[in-house]
């Protein structure tokens, strides 16, 4: 057996969380394996809607187990609350048993919080945007090798250690940015916290994955975050602190290479991106502003107004070819009916040059995008069921796309409904 993956092509927000949910009832397991608490996955079924930082997005399918691997980093106080508030909408995942967390997955400090929002101060305008959850200091403290793992917090001198770190943490606030915030209830929220997560199983990932995979059983790897935030290959450094890439759940999970089986890509019919850093198809219009009202685009994490624009194919096709893409899914189709003509960008203007691909200084020189008018279609998406009712426009659409990026979509979503999904090759 082997490794099945689903990850963002684009930068963030595809629908990851809602279509892991529609493919969990066919996995005995559902493991992140990175980032943190920047994720919000949205899932919607039953009239009810969740939205998940830290948890799985296989967390409501009764056989299937879920886990957070060893490359994501863990806030306890952020996964306490989402505990907290599945327990309160009847999903109690103590007793349940469904969820598993890697000894290896690091912590996420209170403190790593109030560096994370001290560097963004400092860098005023030119500032990342990041989501102010952590993530980066705590990765930055992973690779510099005095981070602390969640097996750490059952060990008799873990209450030491944190110490130790914390008193870095401050000395790094007092004499870089000058200040440092209150943070004694945080902490205390974060040792309540710890004590919790102690409850349920501390796993070693790698050995858990792969004896699954020995067992015959089906895995599916949930990425965060997309391709173009990735930390090598995302138009850096306006970028998250991990690999979002397949390359990602090797490290994330403890698999290896040859045992990643599908790599299922998703993308937005057009695009979005929050937070700083280049766009080339941003739409700065009144289009723009439509595209968010009428696709909600608001951060599921933080409330940030998403930026707008059109699907970009140079960064997809790079995105495909980082992640050894198999198949794809397209989400937020609905959103475009209405508009009457849609675009696609097939290349960028770059110093003088028509080019197809995402140049390394994307982020000081400006690629201008080069834009393919498409007819829109009218008709209302999220209600159709059959492949019949698709319109005949958006089947251009679609036909259009696959052959531009030589990869199937077989998974259409026309709404944020778990029932909202269509497969188009079966
Ligand atoms: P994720 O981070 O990739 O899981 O995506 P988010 O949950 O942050 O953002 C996607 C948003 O779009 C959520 O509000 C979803 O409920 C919603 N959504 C997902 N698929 C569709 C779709 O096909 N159509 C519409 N209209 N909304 C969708
Ligand atoms: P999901 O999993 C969209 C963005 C932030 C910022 C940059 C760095 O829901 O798709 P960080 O907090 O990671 O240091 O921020 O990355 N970002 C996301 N954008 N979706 C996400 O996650 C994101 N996680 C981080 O806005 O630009
Ligand atoms: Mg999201």
């Amino acid at each position: 057996m082997a490794v099945d993956v689903l990850l963002g092509l684009q930068w963030g927000d595809e629908g990851k969380g809602k279509i892991v949910d529609v493919l969990s009832a066919g996995y005995d397991l559902i493991a992140r394996f990175q980032g943190g608490p920047n994720a919000g996955h949205t899932l919607e079924f039953d009239g009810k809607k969740f939205v998940l930082n830290t948890i799985p997005s296989g967390i409501f399918f009764e056989n299937t187990m879920n886990l957070i691997g060893n490359g994501v980093v863990i806030d306890p106080i952020t996964l306490k609350r989402e505990i907290d508030k599945l327990k309160d909408a009847g999903h109690d995942l103590l007793a349940k048993g469904n969820l598993m967390i890697a000894k290896k997955a690091h912590l996420i400090l209170p403190t790593h919080q109030l560096l994370d929002a001290a560097s963004e101060k400092r860098m005023g305008e030119g500032k990342i945007g990041s989501t102010l959850k952590g993530i980066g200091p705590t990765y930055m403290d992973k690779t510099g090798r005095n981070g602390l793992r969640v097996g750490d917090t059952t060990l008799p001198d873990f209450k030491e250690r944190y110490q130790k770190l914390v008193d870095k943490h401050v000395s790094m606030l007092t004499s870089l940015y000058g200040e440092v915030a209150d943070f004694s209830e945080r902490e205390a929220a974060f040792f309540e916290a710890v004590e919790l997560i102690n409850k349920f199983q501390l796993v070693d990932s790698e050995h858990l994955v792969n004896s699954y995979l020995k067992e015959g059983k089906k895995v599916l790897a949930e990425g965060a975050q997309g391709t173009m935030l990735d930390i090598d290959f995302g138009s850096y450094p306006f970028v998250t602190s991990s690999n979002t890439t397949t390359a990602g759940a090797c490290t994330g999970l403890g698999i290896a290479p040859n045992k990643i089986g599908e790599v299922i890509g998703i993308f937005k019919a057009y695009c979005t991106r929050v937070g700083g850093g280049p766009f080339p198809t941003e739409l700065n219009d009144e289009t723009g502003e439509e595209l968010r009202r009428i696709g909600h685009e608001f951060g599921a994490t933080t409330g940030r107004p998403r930026r707008t624009g059109w699907i970009d194919l140079p960064a997809l096709k790079y995105a495909i070819m980082l992640n050894g893409v198999t198949q794809m899914v397209m989400t937020k189709a609905d959103v475009l009916s209405g508009f009457d003509k849609i675009y696609a960008c097939t290349h960028y203007n770059y110093l003088g040059e028509k080019i197809d691909y995402m140049p390394y200084d994307i982020c000081c020189v400006e690629a201008v995008p080069v834009l393919k008018e498409i007819d829109g279609w009218n008709e209302d998406l999220t209600g159709i069921t059959e492949l019949s009712e698709i319109p005949a426009k958006l089947q251009s659409y679609i036909d259009y796309l696959e052959k531009e990026l030589e990869v199937p979509i077989k998974y259409l979503s026309v709404g944020p409904d778990r029932k909202q999904t269509l497969v188009l090759h079966p």
